[in-house]
């Protein structure tokens, strides 16, 4: 067994060790080191290297038959083993690229001490996957919430592999999504991957649903739910409909807290799972909900999806709802979507190791003083997030050079009204969350 991150906690208290509570929580990067370099778990792992640490206890007391491994300055146990019963623990996140050597101990863990088969492929999962959706869906018919992100791309694909013309895929243009970015999907999926797409305009009863709404949850809900009603009412034109397909991957069905996850606190209810009503006339179809992104991508590579629709970088179901903190009308979307155009379009033209995972810009309900010539201004003010992550669950932010912010920056203020100063977000994930809301 492998315990990671709070896992390790609570193996030692329910074995018997003891725990204590932190003064000041420990959250991102420190640097561990390895105090018995002879165990299986870290062969290859350096005596001191970066890892990425998120926890608010710390233990003390070990359990019987447990010895220490690691410790970091502040935790003096970050990896603890019962090699005779074949138990470890760690504190850090092994699973994220901010963890030098993560991938090493996760690969000890299952090669050296776990002994599992390294035999999976993602050409089996994609034979299985469709083996289940078939035998799920039957001759049934099935529509697929197309968003414009990779996930519905794939998702789509998915099942268009196993049921053929049964799956028909509704694309909404809810009117949230970036710049240019509508007709670009319905060309995409009708061009490239040729699957039937129906495209419904619905910006107007967003806008409207949205009038007056500034708390993130209740956008996230309200959008849900105008989502699948605007799928419902889509289907009910397109007879004998009793799936809905969408691209719900693990990141989402953690953090949004599933009865397959009870133990997670819920940070956000993502749309595509916790905003669902009660009663819905369509069954659900999630073929990626045991996937991460990063898996995501290498399926849409399997299935043969153009690049473009690959790499596209993660955008939240509810869009730029979410990137406007406050009240969401037609104006201050232009405004975001106009600052984010020049966001992407400025780090997608400069070459940057790594390239960030995410980045985009933020609309604030704050205003603040400038000059602009000889005049005073009060105008808006935009925030840019750019993050390097593997998955989302964690992140960090993007080391971006000066000159490119510089360039961002200045662009922002002098191509988009309404905006007049440019703040960048130095926060890491842990303690705050990609999106601001
Ligand atoms: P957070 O903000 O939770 O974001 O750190 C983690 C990843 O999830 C995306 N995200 C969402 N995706 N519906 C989605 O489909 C949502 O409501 C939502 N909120 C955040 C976010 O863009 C990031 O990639």
């Amino acid at each position: 067994m492998l315990g990671i991150c709070y896992g390790m906690q609570l193996i030692a208290h329910r074995l018997g060790g003891e725990l204590v509570k932190l003064d000041r929580a420990e959250y991102g990067p420190a640097v561990l080191h390895v105090d018995d370099p002879t165990s299986m778990l870290f062969a290859g792992v350096p005596r001191e290297s970066r890892v990425w640490m998120s926890h608010g206890d710390s233990v003390v007391r070990l359990p019987s038959g447990f010895a220490p491994l690691a410790s970091t300055e502040r935790c003096n146990v970050a990896a603890m083993s019962d090699v005779t019963r074949k138990i470890y623990g760690v504190q850090f996140h092994p699973e994220v690229v901010q963890t030098e050597y993560g991938r090493v101990v996760l690969e000890n863990f299952l090669g050296r001490i776990a002994e599992v088969p390294r035999d999976w492929a993602m050409e089996s999962f994609v034979e299985t996957a469709i083996a289940e959706i078939r035998e799920r869906l039957g001759g049934a018919r099935a529509i697929c919430a197309l968003s414009g992100g990779v996930d519905s791309a794939v998702a789509a694909t998915l099942v268009a592999r196993a049921i053929g013309e049964q799956l028909t895929c509704i694309f909404v243009d809810h009117g949230l999504l970036r710049k240019g970015e509508a007709e670009q999907v319905v060309a995409a999926f009708r061009d490239v991957l040729h699957l039937d797409v129906r495209a419904i305009d619905a910006r107007a009863r967003f806008l409207d649903a949205l009038n007056g709404v500034d708390d993130p949850e209740r956008k996230r809900i309200i959008i849900g739910h105008e989502f699948i009603a605007v799928f419902e009412e889509a289907a009910q034109e397109i007879s004998n409909v009793r799936f809905l397909v969408q691209g719900t991957l693990y990141p989402d069905v953690i953090e949004s807290k599933t009865p397959e996850s009870k133990a997670g606190q819920k940070i956000k209810s993502h749309h595509n799972v916790g905003g669902l009503p009660e009663r819905m006339n369509l069954e659900l179809v999630e073929p990626l909900r045991m996937l991460f992104k990063d898996e995501v991508r290498a399926l849409g590579r399997v299935l043969g999806l153009p690049d473009h629709i690959v790499r596209r970088q993660p955008f939240p179901g509810p869009g730029l709802a979410v990137r406007i903190i406050g009240d969401v009308t037609s104006e201050r979307l232009q405004i975001l979507r106009d600052a984010d155009a020049i966001v992407r379009e400025e780090i997608d033209r400069a070459v940057l190791s790594p390239h960030p995972w995410q980045y985009f810009a933020v609309l604030t309900p704050v205003r603040s003083v400038g000059v602009m010539g000889d005049g005073r201004t009060y105008a808006n003010l935009v925030a840019v997030r750019a993050i390097t992550s593997e998955d989302g669950m964690t992140a960090d932010w993007a080391r971006l050079p000066p000159e490119l912010l510089e360039r961002i920056s200045s662009r922002i203020v002098n191509e988009v009204r309404g905006v007049n100063r440019v703040a960048y977000d130095i926060t890491t994930k842990p303690p705050a969350t990609v999106e601001w809301e």
